[in-house]
């Protein structure tokens, strides 16, 4: 099953429009493991929150999950995504003011779910070896920890698909190690479908396919054999 489908879709900005994204047509199937590489500038970032209704699409259409996502109301598009879409980013946006355990159930709590899914967060951090930062603000917590319990939050409501926008970038070369066998995992496991920009080949070559972003426009569109192999 298609999980996500973009036909013709074109992103610009600004007056007079700029074309960041020029008519991509791609698709992505239900339970894929995709890295999305290209140039700083190159329209990596743009592609991620266009396809996933963050950002309003100037033209084309983009399907998520059978649902035009950018002709929903914006109520159901908040939804929608809180409960089928994860999201992980180079840096963390955890509240400074919360502990890791309750930024990992934020999501929960917007929908009222915090009680359902406070054993599932527990599960999640022991999962992630982050349990020692339950009370911790972020403040008192290590880049690779913070990052890991921005990726517990991303997973809380068990989305569909997650979505990561270099979410190694920020990080030394053991804990990108530790978030690249996490996504692994989590896509073995759970079959989560998982879109990740990144300008590491090493973890690009990891995903089963991956797109090459040039100019707004896709240059490649591969299949790993190295991570088939490994399969
Ligand atoms: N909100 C915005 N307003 C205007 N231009 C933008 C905006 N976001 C991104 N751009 C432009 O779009 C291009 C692609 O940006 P981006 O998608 O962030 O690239 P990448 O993630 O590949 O580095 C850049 O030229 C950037 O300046
Ligand atoms: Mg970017």
């Amino acid at each position: 099953m298609k999980i996500i489908e973009c036909k013709d879709m074109v992103k610009s900005f600004g007056h007079p429009p700029v074309t960041i994204l020029k008519s991509l047509n791609f698709s992505v199937d239900e339970g894929e493991f995709l890295s999305v590489t290209g140039r700083s500038g190159s329209g990596k970032s743009t592609l991620l929150y266009t396809v996933s209704g963050l950002d309003p699409l100037t033209s084309g259409s983009v399907y998520v999950l059978g649902e035009e996502v950018h002709r929903m109301p914006s109520r159901e598009t908040h939804e929608f995504r809180n409960q089928k879409i994860g999201f992980v980013f180079q840096f963390h946006y955890l509240l400074p003011e919360l502990t890791a355990f309750e930024n990992i159930l934020m999501p929960a709590r917007k929908i009222k779910m915090e009680k359902q899914k406070a054993s599932y967060a527990v599960e999640l951090m022991h999962e992630f070896e982050i349990e020692k930062c339950k009370d911790k603000t972020p403040a008192q917590m290590s880049g690779g920890e913070l990052q890991r319990t921005s990726i517990a939050r991303s997973l809380i409501m068990e989305p569909r698909i997650l979505f990561a926008d270099e979410p190694t970038g920020n990080l030394d070369s053991e804990n990108g190690e530790r978030v690249m066998h996490i996504f692994e995992k989590i896509n073995k496991n759970f079959s989560t479908t998982i879109i990740m920009v990144t300008h590491e080949p090493d973890f690009a070559k990891r995903a089963r396919r991956t797109i090459h972003l040039t100019d707004g426009v896709i240059e490649s569109d591969v299949v790993n054999i190295s991570s088939k192999r490994k399969k």
